[in-house]
């Protein structure tokens, strides 16, 4: 495969494998290069979050992690997943569609999941390392999802007639990435936060939320810095740094 890694690190593909985050991690213990990719076909035992799997249909989706070094700065691995997913919806963009981002980890197109983000921590002999794990939706009909995925799943060629080029694909979202993570330094979502905030499906939204099997209801009213969700709840507004999130009714002000 053509492929550029605009980090200067190496690139592990790979036509099966089990799990791209999976072999990121084993590769941790070599000391990888920030920046390392590991990109695969199809994998076996895709990873989501909170323990789900994650359908990883040969060549019809885009799996693959991307190791970054971590330099005990743990604000830095709070702000990698929405930094990511501006970087993914920047390149949505450029098929004509109008995504959006579902903190704290989805982009939906038309309410649907087209792409999902997992970050995990790792700690090496060399160091501590944050494996960012993305899946997108290519080119899967809507046959290609099993039928508690169909209603909630979705892929870029459903919503388009622009062709997809697998690799002109992977090398812009790379570049995306690359562009996104320089400007980050200050390991702060500050200069992005009006733009990830506009990308949220669940801004003003009314949601319930489970936290560490506790639940929790309110408005959606913004994120901060660390892009933590901002819940109104009846009598405060909560900073909430993860958790799962179900859509209740349309929040009216
Ligand atoms: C989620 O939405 O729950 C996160 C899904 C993350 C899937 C990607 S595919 C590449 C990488 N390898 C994995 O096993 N999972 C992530």
């Amino acid at each position: 495969m053509d492929l550029n890694n605009i980090f200067g690190a190496r690139i592990y593909e790979f036509e099966t494998i089990s799990s791209t985050n999976d072999f990121s991690k084993q590769l941790c213990m070599d000391n990888p290069k920030n920046g390392t990719i590991v990109i695969a076909n199809e994998q076996t035992k895709g990873k989501g979050r909170l323990g789900k799997t994650w359908s990883s249909i040969k060549n019809k989706g885009l799996y693959f992690s991307i190791i970054f070094k971590c330099d005990n700065n743990k604000s830095k691995y709070e702000t990698l997943t929405p930094i990511i997913s501006l970087a993914i919806t920047d390149l949505l963009k450029d098929y004509s569609l109008n995504p959006k981002i579902k903190w704290p980890n989805d982009i939906l197109i038309n309410n649907k999941k087209v792409c999902g983000i997992l970050c995990e921590f790792k700690q090496s002999p060399h160091g501590n390392f944050i494996i960012c794990g993305i899946g997108v939706n290519l080119y899967q009909d809507i046959s290609d999802f099993n039928e508690e995925l169909r209603d909630k799943a979705t892929s870029i060629s459903i919503n388009t007639n622009i062709k997809i080029i697998r690799n002109e694909f992977i090398n812009n979202l790379i570049s995306n990435l690359h562009v996104y993570y320089n400007n980050f330094n200050s390991s702060s979502l500050k200069p992005f936060l009006n733009k990830y905030t506009e990308l949220s499906s669940l801004l003003n939204k009314e949601v319930s939320l489970k936290i560490n099997g506790y639940d929790t209801s309110g408005n959606v009213i913004g994120f901060n810095e660390l892009g933590y969700l901002l819940l109104k709840t009846e009598n405060k507004v909560i900073e909430i740094s993860s958790g799962e999130v179900t859509l209740k009714n349309t929040y009216k002000k």
